[in-house]
């Protein structure tokens, strides 16, 4: 089976990393978003993954190389929604597909996940559903499908891993939608396109799953942190107080390290107290106090 995983966001919200970092590639616990992602597919079985690329889209082609596998990476030229991104991965084939957002971490069994005979969608319970595709739920099926909708009729937000049983099918939904303009903010949305699937008999089955989302500064220190107890490699002393993952090559003198932080390669830190920070690599710090916030270059780039 295949995966798709869409990776061509320009990722506005983590300005300014996202000006030269692919926003996949931002660590989060230890190593980049995208590691997080594609090992548990790897270790599935899943070997074959279509990225859809884009902004900073080399920079995904390179950072795969390190791994063993049957990649494609097909360029999204317009950046006309998620539907339209998908699309471009889809074959005309009555075969599975997994798609998985490039800016969501799953704690689940993607084995599990992917032995179904129906359609599954992973969904999450949250507070304020609005910013979400929604589901509405009938005992264990989903009964309709709401990209952002203003009075969402659940609190069950669709997370971002989908399985789907036919590529035709889906790519014939998609289809529909772009040949009948059919957009839910001004783009082809992939959750309007299971709306048409529903209307035609398809069954999907919501999944609920952990998942910790990587797309703003918030959501990506809270992963970090959860992350961090599993994927954290400091013992505690006087100056570290774990979970803190420090990458190769980090030079760190006189300064006061943890909890929740992760500091990637060729960084030094130099007098500085850091807590519930993730520090890119190649990072220069010197004379800071830094808490809840990703950090670049020599501190000046920070969200
Ligand atoms: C996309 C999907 C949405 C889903 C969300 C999960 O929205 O369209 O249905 O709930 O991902 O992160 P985006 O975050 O790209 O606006």
């Amino acid at each position: 089976m295949k995966a798709i995983i869409p990776v061509a966001g320009y990722g506005t919200r983590m300005r300014p990393h996202t000006d030269h970092v692919q926003k996949t590639l931002i660590p989060v616990g230890g190593k980049p978003a995208l590691s997080h992602i594609v090992e548990p597919l790897f270790a599935a079985g899943i070997k074959k993954i279509t990225f859809i690329i884009g902004h900073l889209g080399q920079q995904v082609v390179d950072f795969m190389q390190q791994y063993d596998g049957q990649f494609q990476f097909i360029e999204q030229k317009e950046m006309l929604g998620l539907g339209h991104a998908v699309l471009q991965g889809l074959v005309n084939e009555d075969e599975e597909v997994l798609l998985q957002l490039g800016d969501n971490i799953f704690d689940t069994n993607i084995d599990n996940f992917i032995t179904s005979k129906a359609n599954r969608i992973a969904v999450a319970k949250v507070d304020d559903p609005r910013r979400f595709g929604v589901v509405e739920l009938d005992k264990n099926y989903i009964i309709s499908f709401h990209e952002k909708p203003d009075n969402p009729p659940s609190n069950y937000a669709i997370s971002g891993l989908y399985f789907l049983k036919s590529q035709i099918i889906l790519k014939n939904a998609i289809e529909t939608l772009i040949d009948q303009n059919i957009t839910t903010k001004n783009e082809y949305q992939i959750t309007d396109a299971f709306k048409i699937m529903l209307n035609q008999g398809e069954i999907f089955e919501p999944w609920e799953c952990g998942w910790m989302d990587t797309g703003v500064p918030d959501t990506l220190l809270k992963t970090n942190k959860l992350l961090l107890n599993q994927y954290g490699n400091q013992k505690k002393s006087d100056f570290i107080t774990p979970p803190v993952f420090v990458g190769n090559n980090v030079t760190m003198i006189n300064s006061i390290i943890g909890p929740n932080v992760t500091i990637m390669d060729n960084s030094t830190i130099n007098n500085c107290h850091i807590s519930n920070c993730v520090i890119l690599e190649n990072t220069n710090l010197s004379d800071k106090e830094l808490s809840h916030c990703v950090v670049g270059k020599n501190g000046s780039d920070i969200c």
